[in-house]
């Protein structure tokens, strides 16, 4: 979810809704905004996006005053209706909250509440938590600040809220424990949002809350922030924020998603800037050297992502086991935290996470850190919960990824573990001088190939328009293009809707090749590598079978050519780094049949950015 808050002498509305659009990316089944006009709370809510709320509130005539919130929901309890939408009132229409996350023990404390004469409106955890603030006010005539702290003493879960109280209004009570909290400093106001984000043109000084912190903001006053167990006092830690407007907007594309594709160039180059020197063989990233015996010591790698970041750790377990000969084992962050899983002190676990904050990726490394783990984050927000929770970390310069289906922050996060991976085959002596050099070599031109492989464009709008309408689609690759069929599979059906299953394209023999029929488009990514001859025979296989074959191939290929019925061509690249280039049309692909299929590309349904419950 989003959260939006605002406490100065602006008008807040525009502000808060702005401001939510931009958080969007976070969840977008809900909405609801609250003003304090000087005088009452006018809240608006509804199912739906920030642009329905804006209707909504239009027509309640919700827009007044300097002082207010907002949210944007990703629903975790209770369907995404009116009624469960945020802001959520207390039951004396006094306190007024927004909440990100979870409360897990809200069925004991909604029990002893209703006990105690509170009914509930929604469906939701968060109602239980703005009726505990109340009642623990109540009972002790207690400030804001401290009802909010003893009563988030009394929550288990994660949270992020900010709580406005109609008798006290020029205050605004914010706290966080596992879901993000920027507090934006301007002069004589104050900004709270899930990201900084929605206050970067009003102020380029930021506070970031740290878990179990809470902060008492006053206006006219300064703010305090305060422990949420203790009570002690912190001192503010205020950082300027390198984020620009311009990043976070679409600078003339139609959607985040796509423009995000076309920044590959760039965003793989920022990435490897400064780290990677070709000509002297040098490769320096300080979280790898200031660790290098560790890494060097380790028994295996383990890593531990979800979604697209785990994709990413797919290619890297390739690229590792290949380049530096140390054992990978990928795991889905949520599985491996819940099973009983073997880590020794000499393991060394790798995180990979766009967003520093999927919630399940944060308890994996938990975990792993429990069970003396070093563990090392890939992480593209700089100061996320991860990127702080991990030992060291090197971060992937992506910039801001905005769309909801990864893409930047995969092709980033590739070339951050082949960095590493380049680093430690270097120190071991694993790969021939020759060899090093030459990918070194080649990683610098990687953006180009990039480029070259974003002009396949307008042949993957072609293909698009031919498969648009298919309710099914397989995606194959062998080697170190698997993960890459896995995350073109993973992309169609994200935002496209249309159900995609990636294989290993040897596999299919044994069950997919069941599915194939005329109807059935089969993706196979085909460049020119290592067992090509293989693929050529699946290819057969599709064919023989009525399959409609759309082919990645190398610029030049013939043998695919001739076969497939679309083919869409790359330049040519090694195999261990074809998964940068390969996975471009890929990206073009999905992106152009979710368009002609009139789905909303930057928002699919259901899907959230940023997963912080479990
Ligand atoms: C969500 C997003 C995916 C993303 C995954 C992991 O499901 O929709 O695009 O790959 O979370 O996110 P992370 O921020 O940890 O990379």
């Amino acid at each position: 979810c989003g959260i939006v808050g605002y406490i100065g002498h602006k008008e807040a509305y525009p502000i808060i809704i702005k401001g939510l659009k931009r958080l969007e990316y976070r969840g977008y089944d809900s909405a609801g905004v609250v003003l304090y006009d000087g005088n009452d709370l006018k809240l608006s809510k509804t199912k739906g996006k920030v642009s329905d709320l804006e209707e909504r509130a239009k027509q309640e005539g919700t827009s007044a005053g300097t002082i207010g919130m907002g949210h944007t929901r990703w629903a975790t309890h209770g369907v995404p209706n009116d009624v469960n939408s945020h802001p959520h009132f207390s039951n004396s229409g006094e306190l007024v909250i927004i909440h990100n996350g979870i409360i897990e023990n809200y069925e004991p404390l909604k029990k002893e509440l209703i006990k105690r004469g509170y009914t509930f409106k929604s469906d939701t955890d968060t109602e239980v938590l703005v009726n505990l603030i109340e009642d623990v006010q109540k009972k002790d005539n207690l400030k804001l600040g401290k009802a909010v702290q003893v009563a988030l003493n009394q929550v288990v879960g994660a949270y992020a809220i900010v709580v406005f109280d109609k008798k006290k209004p020029n205050e605004l009570v914010a706290a966080r424990l596992g879901s993000p909290l920027a507090i934006g400093v301007g002069e004589d106001e104050f900004f709270i949002a899930s990201d900084a984000s929605p206050f970067i043109e009003y102020t380029s000084n930021a506070i970031y809350l740290e878990d179990e912190e809470m902060a008492v903001i006053r206006l006219g006053k300064e703010l305090k922030i305060r422990k949420i167990k203790d009570d002690s006092l912190v001192d503010p830690y205020i950082q300027e924020l390198q984020m620009n407007l311009e990043q976070i907007e679409k600078n003339g594309y139609d959607h985040f998603m796509l423009k995000e594709i076309y920044e590959q160039p760039n965003v793989i180059k920022d990435t490897y800037r400064g780290r990677l020197h070709a000509d002297t063989g040098i490769i320096k990233m300080a979280g790898v050297e200031d660790n290098l015996q560790k890494f060097l010591n380790a028994n295996r790698i383990l890593i531990v992502a979800c979604g697209t970041s785990w994709h990413a750790g797919l290619v890297a377990e390739y690229i590792f086991e290949e380049f530096a000969r140390i054992p990978v084992e990928v795991e889905y962050a949520s599985e491996f935290r819940y099973r009983n899983p073997i880590i020794n002190k000499d393991d060394v676990v790798i995180a990979i996470s766009q967003s520093g904050e999927t919630a399940d990726t944060l308890a994996a490394i938990k975990m792993a850190k429990e069970n003396g783990a070093f563990v090392f984050g890939v992480c593209n927000v700089v100061g996320s919960s991860i990127s702080r929770e991990t030992h060291a970390g090197a971060y992937t310069h992506a910039g801001p990824e905005i769309g909801v289906a990864s893409t930047k922050a995969f092709t980033t996060q590739i070339t951050v573990l082949t960095l590493i991976a380049l680093r430690l085959a270097n120190a071991k002596g694993t790969l021939t001088k020759s060899d090093y050099f030459r990918y070194l070599q080649e990683m610098e031109l990687i953006p180009q190939k990039v480029e070259e492989a974003l002009q396949t464009n307008d042949v993957a709008q072609k293909v698009a328009a031919a498969y648009k309408d298919a309710s099914n689609c397989l995606y194959l690759g062998r080697g170190y293009n698997f993960p890459v069929a896995l995350e073109g599979a993973l992309k169609l059906k994200e935002i496209s809707y249309i159900h995609a299953e990636g294989y290993p394209a040897a596999e299919m023999k044994h069950g997919p090749i069941a599915l194939i029929d005329e109807q059935m488009p089969v993706v196979v990514v085909a460049p020119k590598q290592e067992h090509y001859d293989k693929i050529v025979s699946n290819i057969q296989e599709i064919k023989s079978r009525s399959g409609k074959i759309i082919a990645v191939v190398t610029k030049g290929d013939t043998q695919v050519k001739d076969l497939a019925d679309h083919v869409i061509e790359i330049p040519e690249v090694s195999d261990a780094l074809s998964p940068l280039v390969t996975t471009i049309p890929l990206q073009l692909l999905s992106y152009h049949i979710a368009v002609m299929r009139g789905c909303n590309v930057d928002q699919p349904r259901n899907l959230a950015k940023s997963v912080t419950v479990e």
